[in-house]
């Protein structure tokens, strides 16, 4: 079995900061400590570096079929940018549209298994409800899924009404499973999309003008009120407004086993970005708002009402008309472009998975709006306990997986699309100077990143059966 033994370095937890070795024996850690017996273990000098437990990301979307293209990361593409950023789990949402849940996550597995580069879990999207589906949730977990995605948007294609959400949710709190929330106002959105055509409004802008922010305000709360209703618990994904936020602090308060989660994009950019020449490149759902709502979602992270950090990674080429060089290879994949002439037609979805931990370090971290053992319980170790992971991965301690980041807090550079390695075309941080920035990367005890290197490879990431009745933080 390989030892692994990292010394000198400086241990970052989500409780502590402290100096000691860590040994890797196998797939595990198997001691934390000063003076750990080398006898048989390659030693890796780390002085100056920081070590953190591998980052888990619960919001991927690779492969993922939408307006006629489909996401231009696939399973292999997408884990491998995850690693170079330094997380070493995600967690990919199936959707539902096959004849039943097995034979979606079939599907899933069909792409994921012999591609996937880091550790993976699944999340199954709930978009279409009548008692066979109601009955087949609670088999989920039999094949290790136990979280499931509802929406309140995407009408007459992927949102559920108010009573089916409740049935939803009461089935899965019945079963140690969490639903998992996208909150927006998919009545008013139709309303608003009809009106902006009709009257010729075509331009991205329009997307987050066509979504109000008031619509997610007032769904996290149905949301909420429908957990509280059903008994069950609630995440709420990619929060975007204050409004939402305190929504979710009203439920928090009442002690509703309620939580959520925000994504980098919503903490920098505004519905401006949408204003640009290249406006499309920042079109997600749900959009982002205001410098506001920025502000207010750092507090949340800082004072503990959000939980989590994830990206919801939905990459698209800003022009998939024009190949790019990706592992040697000439790629196009349609994006942004088939929404030109469009608003509507847009593909919904950003790049992030690789940028999440580095431009979180820099200007969460850096800035000093969260601080490095908060920066670690946001990107690994609570979606690792939400998620059922927990302390298998986000947690630096004997017995876990050896998922590691040897982060170096004095690389400096100026980041972009040449450094993340997003198979598109564009990076919505060009430009913006990190420091800080993942070193060497260990998943189950193999050195898959080093530096500029890539030693991993398509397969070697594990599905990550999940057990219910996680705990609510
Ligand atoms: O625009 C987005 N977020 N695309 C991915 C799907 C979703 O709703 O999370
Ligand atoms: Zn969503
Ligand atoms: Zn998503």
């Amino acid at each position: 079995m390989s030892k692994i033994l990292l010394r000198g370095g400086t241990l970052i937890t989500a409780a502590e900061t402290f100096q000691a070795e860590v040994l890797l024996e196998g797939e595990k850690i198997a001691a934390v400590g000063k003076d750990l017996d080398a006898a048989g273990a390659e030693v890796v000098d780390v002085s100056g570096r920081l070590i953190m437990p591998g980052g888990v990301d619960p919001h991927t979307h690779f492969d993922l079929p939408m307006f006629n293209t489909v996401s231009s990361d696939d399973h292999y593409t997408g884990m491998k940018a995850a690693a170079f950023g330094g997380t070493t789990t995600v967690i990919d949402f199936v959707p539902q549209d096959f004849e039943s849940f097995d034979q979606a996550i079939d599907a899933w597995h069909a792409k994921a298994d012999g591609k996937a580069a880091v550790d993976f879990g699944f999340h199954m999207n709930v978009t279409h409800l009548d008692e066979k589906v109601l009955r087949a949730i609670p088999r989920l977990v039999e094949r290790g899924i136990t979280t499931l995605k509802v929406f309140t948007a995407y009408n007459g294609r992927l949102r559920l009404q108010d009573g089916e959400i409740f049935q939803v949710l009461r089935v899965a709190a019945e079963h140690g499973m969490l639903t998992m929330l996208h909150a927006e106002n998919g009545d008013v959105i139709d309303v608003l999309v009809a009106e902006a055509l009709a009257a010729g409004h075509l331009s991205p802008d329009w997307h987050a003008r066509t979504r109000p922010a008031w619509g997610a305000v007032e769904s996290v709360l149905r949301g909420v009120a429908l957990a509280a209703q059903a008994q069950a618990p609630l995440y709420v994904v990619h929060m975007n407004t204050a409004g939402g936020l305190d929504q979710l602090r009203y439920g928090r308060a009442r002690d509703l086993p309620v939580m959520g989660e925000t994504c980098p994009q919503y903490l920098f950019f505004t519905e401006e970005h949408l204003k640009r020449p290249d406006g499309a490149k920042w079109i997600c759902s749900p959009p982002m708002r205001t410098q506001a709502d920025n502000q207010a979602l750092w507090e949340g992270l800082g004072d503990g009402s959000l939980q989590t950090v994830g990206t919801d990674h939905c990459p698209f080429f800003f022009d998939g008309t024009r190949p790019i060089e990706y592992e040697g290879q000439q790629v196009a994949i349609p994006g942004k472009e088939l929404g030109a002439a469009d608003f509507t037609k847009i593909p919904n979805g950003l790049p992030g998975v690789g940028d999440r931990m580095p431009i979180l370090w820099t200007y969460g971290v850096g800035s000093g709006r969260v601080t490095a053992n908060q920066f670690v319980a946001l990107t690994s170790t609570n979606p690792a306990k939400i998620f059922g992971l927990y302390p298998r991965k986000g947690a630096l301690v004997p017995g876990a997986d050896a998922d590691i980041v040897v982060w170096d807090p004095d690389r400096q550079l100026t980041y972009g699309v040449a450094h993340a390695r997003h198979r598109t075309d564009y990076n919505l941080y060009e430009g913006w100077e990190l420091k800080g920035y993942p070193e060497k990367v260990y998943l189950r005890g193999q050195l898959i990143v080093d530096g500029e290197q890539w030693l991993g490879r398509a397969g070697m990431g594990r599905f990550l059966a999940r057990q219910p009745g996680a705990p609510v933080l």
